[in-house]
C-alpha cells in the first residue's frame, strides 16, 4: 500500500468533520433565534388578543339625542375591529336602548343582544315593551322578563358614561346566552 493510499481517508475524515462541524454551527445559530422570533410573533399578536376580549368604553352619542322622557332608543355600537388578519374601520359592532327618565342625567343602556340566544331584541313602542322575535321573549322597558319568556335572565345592562360637553359613551360587552348568570365573555 503506498503514502498515497493511507492519505485519501484521512482527507476524507477531515471533510467530515468540518461538514458535521459547519452544521451543527448552523443549527445552534438557528436555535439561537428561536427566542427572539417566538417574541417578535408574540409581540406582533399582541394587539389581536387584546382586541378580542376587554370591555372599552365607546362612543355613542351626545345626551341631546337622548330626551329625558324614559322612552329608549336604540344606538348602533361603533368600533374599529379585526377579525384574524384584517381590521374594519369604524364598523357596528352591536346595539344598545339608551333612555334618560325625566328630569334626570343619569343614562341607562341595555344591550340589544337577547339573552337567550343571541338575536336582536326589538322595541315594540305601542306595546311599551321589549320582544326578541326568535323564540319571543319579552321584556319590560327596563329590560326585566315578561313571564312566559324563554330567555333565562332579564336584558343584559351596560355601564354608560356622561362626560362634561355631554359626550355619552357605553362600556360594551358581550355576554354568554342562555345561562341566568350574566357572564360577560372574555
Ligand atoms: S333568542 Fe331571543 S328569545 Fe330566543
Amino acid at each position: 500500500m503506498t503514502a498515497e493510499s493511507h492519505q485519501e481517508p484521512t482527507d476524507k475524515k477531515t471533510e467530515r468533520r468540518s461538514f458535521l462541524t459547519g452544521a451543527l454551527a448552523m443549527l445552534c445559530g438557528g436555535l439561537a433565534t428561536v427566542p427572539p422570533l417566538g417574541a417578535a410573533l408574540w409581540a406582533f399578536l399582541d394587539p389581536l388578543r387584546r382586541s378580542s376580549g376587554a370591555a372599552t368604553f365607546l362612543p355613542l352619542t351626545d345626551l341631546t339625542n337622548i330626551p329625558a322622557d324614559g322612552q329608549p332608543r336604540q344606538f348602533p355600537v361603533i368600533a374599529d375591529r379585526i377579525d384574524a388578519w384584517t381590521g374594519f374601520k369604524a364598523e357596528p359592532i352591536g346595539a344598545v336602548y339608551v333612555k334618560r327618565e325625566e328630569g334626570s342625567d343619569r343614562v341607562e343602556a341595555l344591550s340589544a343582544t337577547c339573552p337567550h340566544a343571541g338575536c336582536f331584541v326589538e322595541l315594540d313602542k305601542a306595546a311599551g315593551c321589549f320582544r326578541c322575535p326568535c323564540h319571543n321573549s319579552s321584556f319590560t322597558l327596563d329590560g326585566g322578563i315578561v313571564a312566559p319568556s324563554p330567555s333565562p335572565r332579564s336584558m343584559d345592562s351596560l355601564e354608560c358614561e356622561v362626560n362634561k360637553s355631554g359626550a355619552v359613551s357605553v362600556k360594551w360587552q358581550n355576554f354568554y346566552s342562555g345561562t341566568e348568570e350574566k357572564v360577560a365573555r372574555e
